[in-house]
């Protein structure tokens, strides 16, 4: 028979309480002090500010160098974005720009891999990515996607792989999938540049 998994028979687990979650995470100023990750993403005209919001809380979860904001995405303060973000908005580094394939070709110059998150033709899984820090990867319009220009001028595109009948995930979804990949292959430091 298989032991029962009953509360009893592990009567020293609980759920940690907001003070303990709280109290172990660093404050603003820290966090500001602290080396990022050499990991940066570009948000190309995301139409909902609820999803621009939950991309920053899981960018400050990751420690992202930098959110770019570009197109016609919202950007803080915005009351919609701060609903979502619950404050990250203030711990990320972001700054907005009007043309994100302009800027995509900026950073490739300055030596940054762009990753465009897009299901093209020669999209690669994720989880077999041949990466290369630092990265910047670029996430789209939840209709459109990322726009062709991008998507041409990407050095790869990545996808996460879909299993059931929906074609794509929700793009803030789709960033914290890829955003916690990258970030782990950074700790493990493979494929360092
Ligand atoms: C909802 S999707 C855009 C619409 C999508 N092209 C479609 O046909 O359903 C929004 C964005 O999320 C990201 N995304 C969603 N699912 C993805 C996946 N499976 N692989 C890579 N990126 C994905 C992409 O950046 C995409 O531009």
């Amino acid at each position: 028979m298989p032991p029962d998994p009953s509360a009893d028979d592990r009567p020293d687990r609980r759920k940690l309480t907001d003070l303990e979650l709280k109290s172990a995470r660093p404050s603003l100023d820290t966090v500001r002090d602290t080396p990022r990750r050499p990991i940066y993403a570009i948000l190309e005209n995301i139409r909902s500010a609820y999803n621009v919001g939950s991309m920053f809380r899981t960018a400050d979860a990751l420690h992202l160098s930098r959110l770019y904001i570009c197109g016609y995405s919202a950007f803080p303060p915005h009351k919609m974005i701060t609903k979502t973000a619950l404050g990250a908005e203030h711990s990320v580094p972001w700054e907005k720009q009007a043309d994100a394939p302009a800027l995509a070709r900026s950073l490739q110059d300055q030596g940054m891999q762009i990753a465009v998150l897009e299901q093209t033709t020669d999209a690669v899984d994720i989880w077999d990515a041949d990466l290369r820090f630092p990265v910047c990867f670029v996430v789209g319009n939840e209709v459109q996607g990322v726009s062709d220009e991008l998507v041409a001028a990407a050095d790869l595109c990545l996808q996460v792989p879909m299993m059931g009948v929906k074609q794509s995930l929700n793009v803030a979804t789709a960033f914290g999938v890829v955003g916690f990949e990258l970030a782990r292959r950074w700790g493990l430091g493979k494929d360092e540049g």
